[in-house]
């Protein structure tokens, strides 16, 4: 421990995405629905979905060797696992102690999961921040991966048509030039919006004793009340955290926004002022990636060339809870 807050590095970023293409024209074997409905109110074309026993941890284990590889670190150098998943393929062993394993990391470090749903990769960097700031951890391995293909209901055309599999990884490191690459981070939760989004888990009580009552199955949402949550809150929570960071909209080259409606991040565009260059959308061809969404949105656009490195984004995030938040980052050369 030190008593100096030491300042963190983003060292590398990774992202990993299944094979199998699902379009919203395939959705129609399903359900009544059409490529034009669905394209039109959320943005999106088609998403990934894992197949056979490929799961959310084969692809946070991509995701997670390729950050290692941008940040030239080797597995063994890693002194903290966090995964940030809702839809792990166990509850337990953790995904990070699944990927612990995985990654053959010679040693005992701690590892464990996170839950904050969509919001997992900003509530895993925050978490970051403060052990490296504290001196607690040098070296973090962040993996955010979801499966969420197993979890929806494939008879629900309102909910089933957002989702997609994915991964994401960052490793965050001390910064020994002193410039810390979280000019500012922030997370929030208001469990009284809990029930706009929930995934029961199943179980019975004991033999001997009354009941409980089944709970459904699948993850269940109530769209048109979490669009307007979100709408409401979600501009005005950026354009407040850039305030609060002294900083105005142009400041910021980037928004990187968590990807669950093309009309979200529009709304937050709009409140911006920013020009379609400097919004990175790919929902088109991944849906909503759950935790995953955010750092495959950066290392992606970064690989397309529609992300330049060496400069700053905002990243945002919200999710089953209802949880948001947001981080305001630098984005180094070579971390992707
Ligand atoms: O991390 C998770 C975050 N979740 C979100 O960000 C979700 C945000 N919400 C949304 O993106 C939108 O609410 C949805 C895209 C999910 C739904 O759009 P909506 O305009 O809010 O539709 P709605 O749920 O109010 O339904 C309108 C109508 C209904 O028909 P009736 O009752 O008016 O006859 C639905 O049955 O649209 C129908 N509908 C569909 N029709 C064709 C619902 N899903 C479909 C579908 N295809 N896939």
């Amino acid at each position: 421990m030190t008593d100096k807050l030491i300042p963190l590095k983003i060292a590398g970023i990774g992202y990993s995405v299944p094979q199998t293409v699902i379009t919203n024209d395939d959705l129609t074997k399903l359900y009544e629905t059409s490529d034009e409905w669905i394209y039109t109110r959320t943005g999106i074309k088609e998403r990934r979905v894992v197949s056979g026993t490929q799961d959310a941890i084969d692809l946070g284990l991509e995701a997670a060797k390729k950050a290692l590889g941008k940040a030239k670190m080797s597995p063994d150098e890693i002194d903290l696992i966090i995964a940030a998943t809702s839809a792990p393929p166990d509850l337990y062993p953790a995904m990070a102690c699944r990927l612990h394993e995985r990654l053959g990391i010679s040693h005992a470090v701690p590892a464990f999961d996170l839950t904050a749903a969509c919001t997992g990769l900003i509530y895993g960097l925050s978490v970051a921040k403060a052990y490296i700031a504290s001196g607690m951890y040098k070296n973090i391995l962040l993996v955010a991966s979801d499966n969420n293909s197993r979890l929806v209901d494939w008879t629900d055309r309102g909910t089933s048509i957002l989702f997609g599999d994915g991964a994401g990884a960052m490793v965050l490191t001390q910064a020994e030039d002193g410039v810390d690459d979280i000019i500012s981070i922030d997370i929030k939760a208001d469990g009284n919006f809990g029930n706009l989004i929930e995934l029961a888990f199943d179980g019975k009580n004991c033999p001997l004793v009354e009941q409980c009552e089944e709970k459904p199955k699948g993850i269940r949402m109530n769209g048109r009340g979490v669009y307007t949550f979100v709408a409401k809150i979600l501009p005005k929570y950026v354009e407040e955290m850039l305030e609060d960071a002294g900083m105005k909209a142009e400041d910021v080259d980037y928004l990187i926004p968590h990807q669950a409606n093309i009309r979200i991040i529009q709304a937050v565009q709009e409140r911006l002022g920013y020009s379609d260059d400097k919004v990175v959308a790919n929902i088109k061809y991944y849906g909503n990636t759950s935790a995953a969404s955010i750092p495959l949105a950066i290392a992606e656009s970064v690989e397309k060339g529609n992300v330049k490195l060496g400069s700053t984004a905002i990243l945002c995030g919200f999710g089953a809870g209802m949880t948001w938040g947001g981080a305001i980052v630098r984005l180094r050369e070579g971390i992707c």
